[in-house]
């Protein structure tokens, strides 16, 4: 038996402008999805999953099985869910040159689903590490990146860049543009998350951003705008200017409003956290609902957001250096 696991992220700038070879900057932090695989003696797969929203839930599910699922969030999240394990199982086959591997895996995340932290990333970085590890084969951290991609891409239909799963299986603060994943050097960064307890559909939000940006040049260039708040980001996140960066945020936001990936809880948590005093806020993620990142070093966010309508939960998040790594074996 191996367990892995790997964490979540946020985005301090750059979601969905990176698909189209602009640069992003996620961040991981400190929640974690892990990772049990124990080899079957046969080639079957069974998959045990808890904790996938904040409120938890558990769902047996097998290969062929008719059983309805008891759980507490919409089933075609579970399926999504489902269908990156089965990348992952598949990519690990590969891996290990073993593709009649069977495994029962249990899943436990810390990272709410489909909520813009990056939780598939997580589950299938984690699950190819561990996965691969059970069949004997250590794969380098760049390795299980590409791979996770990999699974990823299969899964979003060929819409997807590398930033959620290069973030999570290095961790830390990273710099994504087309194929060139690397490490960089971040200050301290209060971030403070709200959640509206939904979920956005990655493959949708991603191609309605898509059609937007073919439909209309003003698209295209907003995409190319949000590149350029990022570059401007970068040299900002270096100098470790925090207010600085906390209004390129409030830019970043303000140009994935107008391409249509915001909502009107994500937009309640946004405003909610400015008017607290946050030096910046926006969405995270593919968007369409689930969270917000807040820059705030003070309390007031974190209270603000408790009372904020539409928001379930409000919770401080750290950088998290760590990558994906063994828990247990
Ligand atoms: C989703 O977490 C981030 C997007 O930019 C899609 C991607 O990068 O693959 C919306």
């Amino acid at each position: 038996m191996v367990v892995s696991s790997a964490p979540g992220k946020v985005y301090l700038f750059g979601e969905h402008a990176v698909v189209y070879g602009e640069p992003a900057v996620p961040c991981a932090i400190e929640r974690r999805a892990r990772v049990t695989v124990e080899a079957r003696d046969d080639d079957s797969l069974r998959v045990h999953a808890e904790d996938l929203s904040l409120d938890g839930f558990t769902v047996e599910y097998s290969d062929g099985s008719d059983d309805d699922p008891d759980v507490d969030v919409s089933e075609s999240l579970v399926d999504a869910a489902m269908g990156y394990i089965d990348a992952a199982v598949e990519q690990a086959r590969d891996a290990a040159n073993a593709p009649d591997a069977g495994f029962d895996i249990t899943i436990e995340s810390e990272i709410p689903l489909g909520a813009g932290l990056g939780s598939s990333a997580a589950v299938t970085t984690a699950g190819i590490h561990a996965a691969t590890r059970e069949l004997g084969v250590e794969l380098p951290t760049e390795e299980v990146a590409e791979r996770a991609y990999q699974a990823e891409l299969e899964v979003q239909g060929g819409d997807a860049s590398r930033a959620d799963t290069f973030c999570s299986a290095t961790g830390g603060a990273v710099r994504v543009e087309g194929d060139d994943c690397r490490a960089i050097e971040a200050p301290d960064l209060p971030f403070v998350i709200g959640f509206d307890g939904g979920a956005g559909d990655t493959g949708r939000l991603v191609a309605g951003v898509r059609a937007l940006r073919e439909e209309y040049d003003f698209a295209a260039d907003t995409v190319e705008s949000i590149g350029d708040v990022v570059r401007y980001g970068e040299q900002v996140l270096a100098e470790g200017d925090i207010e600085e960066l906390g209004r390129l945020m409030n830019f970043n936001h303000g140009l994935l409003e107008a391409l249509g990936v915001s909502s009107r809880s994500l937009d309640q948590m946004v405003w909610a956290a400015r008017d607290a005093g946050a030096l910046g806020s926006k969405l995270t993620g593919a968007g369409g609902g689930g969270c917000i990142v807040a820059l705030d070093p003070t309390d007031s966010t974190e209270t603000a957001l408790d009372y904020t309508p539409g928001c379930e939960d409000a919770f401080r998040a750290e950088l998290d250096t760590d990558g994906v790594r063994v828990e247990e074996t």
